[in-house]
């Protein structure tokens, strides 16, 4: 088949090397993209008198037929035509003849990849904002229907002082609102057009870039033509949002499998959320909260694979950076199958309460308010906590807890000891009297719980506002520019 760009070539290519240059196996998942952005750079053309405006009708309505077939999954994609652009030029070709030819008119494929990778991202991000949303939404559910469970707070994975599981739910809760401010903050980069750079350094035709990105729901445009086709740095900024969410993602999924064990037995999995063992009938396994702590690796494989790829490449377009798409799309489908799997496992596991407190009350998680008290009367926090220290030593002596002491034992190590001892390490009260700001007392909690419906609310409706600028890119497909 004689190549698009065959024009100085006189040897035929081999077929090995077509193939390993090729992108179509992975990049027709740019195909509507492509199209939406074809449509508007014909519109434009047509309306600056680069082409006639029946040209533009032409190529503009052979390329509506064109989405309708990708969307019914009917178009063939051929490796000998390298890639999406490519392939897509040669479908519209045989629908609509040698008009087509005209479409490609000041444009390059450099800048027409890195326009479908905006619009690709663009839903990219609606996409992982609503799903972190949903995960936000359940942590903070679950918040609100267990707000009296204390569980062991921990650091070194050694109990440590008592918390809310709220709480603890909330912190992974703010992490996620993070995340989803990344993805917002990210909205601002991912949202202007390079389309109109040419292969780099512009073009001679009298093009209309603010027309096209008007077209296309653009914010803004890339300003310099050579930075418009060279750079990815908004592909490996999503990848860097969405290695955190991982990360995060991670750590959860970490817990969960630890709180479901039989020695920690905090949460117990809905069935659904867990598998069986082919030999060992007891099991219940947390295998998805591993596949997502597992799948962490492949997203920040991602990210350093690209960047790898990027950092010696002078400017502007090399093909090495056709290597930018599988890890991206990889991290796409990883990031928001992980939010939705972690989702479906908060909003339906159940949360064994007695198991959760009974780990509180026991490793001396109040071993820190025994000091606190002896500083309220003026005692040095250091010698408050030398004291502490010894009645611990003396319960691990006694195999008992601090609250089993007598006060004859408490005096033993400090004057300073009253009846109200007891009140004040009493576990919940440990947890009560934490009100300072961002801590663990349910009055906290509860303005944490607040914040975060605010946030949610503030997501939800920054996610409404950016699928209208979708819906308003799907009109290109009904659009008629008239035959004259
Ligand atoms: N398939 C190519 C890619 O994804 C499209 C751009 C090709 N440009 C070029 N000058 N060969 O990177």
């Amino acid at each position: 088949m004689q190549k698009l760009w065959g024009g100085r070539f006189t040897a035929h290519g081999n077929s090995f090397l077509e193939s390993f240059g090729a992108s179509i196996e992975f990049d027709r998942r740019f195909a509507p993209y492509d199209i939406l952005g074809s449509i508007a750079h014909a519109i434009m053309l047509g309306e600056q008198g680069i082409i006639t405006h029946g040209e533009a009708s032409k190529i503009v309505s052979g390329l509506q037929d064109l989405k309708k077939l990708v969307d019914q999954n009917q178009l063939n994609y051929s490796v000998s035509d390298e890639d999406i652009h490519m392939n897509l030029e040669r479908h519209l070709t045989e629908a609509i003849g040698p008009v087509a030819g005209k479409l490609h008119t000041a444009r390059s494929r450099n800048d027409q990849v890195a326009t479908d990778f905006h619009l690709f991202l663009r839903d990219a991000l609606i996409e992982t904002v609503s799903k972190l949303i949903h995960l936000i939404q359940s942590l903070v559910d679950n918040s609100e229907k267990n707000l009296d469970v204390v569980m062991p707070g921990y650091t070194h994975l050694q109990r440590a002082q008592p918390i809310l599981f709220s709480h603890h739910l909330l912190a992974y809760a703010s992490m996620f609102t993070r995340d989803a401010e990344r993805c917002m903050d990210l909205w601002k980069r991912i949202n202007i057009l390079p389309l109109g750079a040419g292969a780099l350094a512009g073009t001679t035709f009298p093009i209309n870039r603010q027309r096209t990105a008007e077209l296309l729901g653009f914010d803004g445009l890339y300003e310099n033509s050579i930075d418009a086709v060279s750079d990815r740095d908004f592909v490996l900024e999503y990848e860097a949002m969405a290695s955190l969410v991982m990360m995060h993602l991670s750590r959860f999924s970490e817990e969960i499998i630890l709180w479901s064990t039989g020695e920690f037995g905090f949460i117990e999995l809905d069935d659904s959320l867990s598998t069986g063992s082919s030999i060992m009938p007891q099991k219940k396994n947390p295998d998805y909260a591993e596949l997502v702590r597992g799948k962490t690796g492949r997203v920040y494989g991602a990210l350093i694979s690209l960047l790898t790829t990027m950092k010696g490449l002078p400017l502007a377009y090399n093909k090495d950076m056709q290597e930018d798409k599988e890890g991206l799309f990889d991290v796409v489908d990883t990031v928001t199958a992980s939010l939705r799997t972690v989702e479906m496992m908060v909003s339906s596991w159940t949360v064994r309460t007695e198991a959760m407190r009974m780990a509180a009350e026991r490793g001396f998680t109040n071993a820190t308010d025994v000091a606190d008290y002896l500083a309220k009367k003026g005692v040095p926090f250091r010698e408050a906590h030398e004291v502490a220290g010894k009645l611990v030593l003396q319960c691990i002596q006694d195999d008992c807890a601090l609250l089993d002491l007598t006060l004859q034992q408490f005096q033993v190590y400090s004057s300073h000891f009253d009846e109200d001892i007891f009140e004040c390490i009493r576990i919940k009260s440990v947890v009560e009297r934490r009100t300072s700001y961002g801590g663990t007392s349910a009055s906290s909690v509860k303005r944490q719980i607040e914040l975060s419906n605010e946030s949610v609310e503030q997501l939800r409706a920054w996610c409404a506002e950016r699928e209208k600028v979708a819906l308003k890119l799907s009109s290109l497909c009904e659009i008629s520019i008239g035959s004259e």
